[in-house]
């Protein structure tokens, strides 16, 4: 089914500096982000795919309002999220459910606690309720009664299946998943993999996917946006890209040394 397009994020001409421009250095770095614009519709699955150190976390970092762009504007469920005090901000990231590069569990308290966590800060919910949520969202990741395990017993594909179960737990209409397979064997990566896919087909999640494995995303994305040197250079259904004729795409997903990116 082809996903709606009602725009649920919008990026419009954001530039990005990891930090601000010097003001007495006189010369301005260049930008990390330089001028990006795209749109993600509800209930797709959107891919940003570039090389280490393109600035696909520091996307997702701006989509969260960790950090604000030098210029241009970042709506999220309709409002602009740019220059929203920190109360307005948090209403919006409880609308958005964040997978780290790193499964950033807390190493001191267990499965369950962990996935507990947001709700028992952000929310009025009994315990009860927090338990019987807990327990329905490490079902759905596949995780069954697996409450009382410390974060130490997992391996990495469980912690990341426990993060993907405390970022669901809030029940957000957005996901964003930062490199969701690193570090992962191939058999696991594939079982984070078919969880997204999954989550989008059972509950019409809207699921933005960073990462630099072209495969997981071509097999995985609705569309994937393709940055490079801080700038779009390509942003399609993946059997677009990979009929572009764009020599930057080509050499990306080939994952070829030769051609027009600097290496
Ligand atoms: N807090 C910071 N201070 C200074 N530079 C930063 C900071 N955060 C990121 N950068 C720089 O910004 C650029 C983009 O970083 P970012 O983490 O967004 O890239 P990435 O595409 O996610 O890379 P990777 O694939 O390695 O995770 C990098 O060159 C990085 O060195
Ligand atoms: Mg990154």
């Amino acid at each position: 089914m082809a996903p709606a397009k009602t725009p649920i994020i919008r990026v419009r001409d954001i530039v990005y500096y990891a930090e601000e421009p010097s003001l007495l250095g006189g010369a301005y770095s260049k930008p990390i982000l330089d001028g990006i614009s795209f749109q993600v519709y509800r209930g797709e699955v959107f891919g940003i795919m570039g090389m280490s150190g393109a600035g696909k976390t520091s996307i997702l970092r701006l989509l969260m309002g960790l950090v604000s762009p030098a210029s241009g504007d970042i709506e999220v469920l309709g409002r602009s999220i740019v220059g929203m005090s920190e109360s307005q901000l948090n209403e919006v990231r409880m609308q958005m459910g964040m997978c780290f590069q790193y499964a950033a569990l807390l190493d001191s308290l267990t499965v369950g606690e962990n996935v507990a966590f947001t709700l028992r800060r952000h929310t009025n919910l009994s315990d009860d309720e927090i338990k019987r949520k807990v327990a329905e969202y490490l079902e759905i990741v596949g995780m069954t009664g697996q409450e009382e395990k410390m974060p130490a017993e997992l391996s990495g594909g469980m912690k990341k299946r426990v993060g993907i179960a405390r970022a669901l737990a809030i029940n957000p209409q957005i996901m964003l998943y930062d490199e969701p397979s690193a570090g992962l064997d191939p058999i696991m990566a594939s079982v984070i993999d078919e969880l997204i896919v999954k989550l989008r087909k059972e509950f019409q999640m809207t699921s933005v996917v960073v990462t630099h494995e072209v495969d997981e995303l071509f097999a995985i994305a609705d569309r994937i946006m393709m940055i490079y040197q801080g700038e779009v250079i390509a942003c399609d259904r993946p059997a677009a890209l990979r009929e572009s004729d764009n020599a930057y795409v080509q050499q990306f997903i080939r994952g070829q040394a030769e051609g027009p990116i600097a290496v």
